[in-house]
């Protein structure tokens, strides 16, 4: 037994924050950040908007689309680096916004690998045959994270959600996957206070232990190494080449980052789906936010083979092959 996606959703905050914007915050310029990074802008959420609040405009998209009603969802599983509240789960917060009560609910923590941590989690808990309506959901308030003095940071993150529905299917979809972990680089990518190991005090609030902290070209050059790995490894596993993938959907942070990994595997430019131009990085949000709009622009289509791939703190990592 397989699962399919039946629905997506995705929500981006109104404010649009351009690298012109930041010019003027952060000693940077547009044409840095674009020739550095590929973005153009991003989106900021709201001061009242939290990862909840995107998540459940998301879903309702999702849900929407797929003719399912809160009511019919028996799991919800949110993947967050930025949830309203160390607990309750962000989970439980968009359950109860959506009035989903006859559901389960919970986060997984991977960072930006968390889209595909979840929906290889939520394969596992469908073939169980315990869940058949299922919403994935992943959402993402980086700017409140951001240190706004930090131009090595600020420049590449953005807010927002993306969602899928997923239910069982007789046959495979998920044609292979692959997961991983090294928690030695856990310091390249991380923010220090807050939790127990640095808890929230005056001083950590005045030195800026609560803010993401990262060492982008060290993690830039594992990136590229590890995305391009993790993907070959899929395509091999799944007994497909690298013509076979109809759309390549990466994690976005970075666009040198994608293409010198489709370079690596072999795919021409063209079947990357590339959203890291308007959204920059959302961390767990850029491939279901990508997802989404490429299935309701019609790029994506049934019996398509998709190829999406996520690197991230921790670090973690996930590949999988999806044939639509
Ligand atoms: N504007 C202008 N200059 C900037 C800048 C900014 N926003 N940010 C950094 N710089 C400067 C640096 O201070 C450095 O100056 P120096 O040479 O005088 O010391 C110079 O630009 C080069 O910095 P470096 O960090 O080596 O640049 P880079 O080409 O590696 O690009 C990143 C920086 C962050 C864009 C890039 O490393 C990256 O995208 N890394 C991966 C990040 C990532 O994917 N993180 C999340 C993983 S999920």
């Amino acid at each position: 037994m397989g699962f399919r996606i039946v629905g997506t959703g995705s929500y981006l905050p109104e404010k649009i924050l351009t690298n012109f914007d930041l010019e003027k915050m952060v000693d940077t310029s547009d044409e840095w950040i674009r020739e550095r990074t590929g973005i153009r802008e991003r989106r900021i959420a709201s001061p009242q908007e939290a990862a909840s609040d995107l998540g459940v405009k998301a879903s309702q998209k999702a849900l929407q689309m797929a003719g399912i009603s809160p009511e019919d969802l028996d799991l919800i599983v949110v993947a967050t680096i930025t949830p309203d509240m160390f607990f309750p789960s962000t989970a439980c917060f968009i359950q109860q916004k959506l009035g989903a009560k006859n559901s389960a609910a919970f986060d997984i923590s991977a960072a930006c690998s968390g889209f595909i941590y979840g929906l290889v989690v939520v394969n596992g808990l469908i073939r169980s045959g315990k869940f058949k309506r299922v919403l994935l959901v992943a959402a993402e308030t980086l700017s409140k994270i951001t240190d706004w003095e930090d131009r090595s940071t600020c420049v590449l993150l953005g807010d927002g959600a993306g969602a899928c529905v997923i239910v069982p299917h007789n046959e495979k979809t998920l044609l292979s996957y692959t997961l991983g972990a090294d928690g030695n680089c856990g310091h390249l990518l991380f923010i220090p206070g807050g939790g127990s190991r640095l808890p929230a005090t005056e001083d950590t609030v005045r030195n800026k232990k609560h803010f993401l902290k990262m060492k982008g070209n060290e993690l830039f050059k594992i990136a590229v190494r590890v995305l391009a790995e993790s993907a070959l490894k899929v395509i091999r596993e799944a007994g497909i080449s690298p013509e076979d993938i109809s759309h390549f959907i990466p994690h976005q942070a970075n666009w040198r980052i994608m293409k010198a990994c489709a370079q690596k595997i072999g795919l021409p430019l063209e079947k990357i789906y590339v959203t890291v131009d308007r959204y920059g990085n959302t961390s767990a949000a850029t491939i279901p936010i990508a997802l989404d709009e490429a299935v309701r622009e019609g790029k994506v289509n049934r019996g398509d083979i998709l190829l999406l791939d996520a690197f991230g703190g921790g670090l973690t990592w996930g590949a999988c092959i999806l044939k639509w």
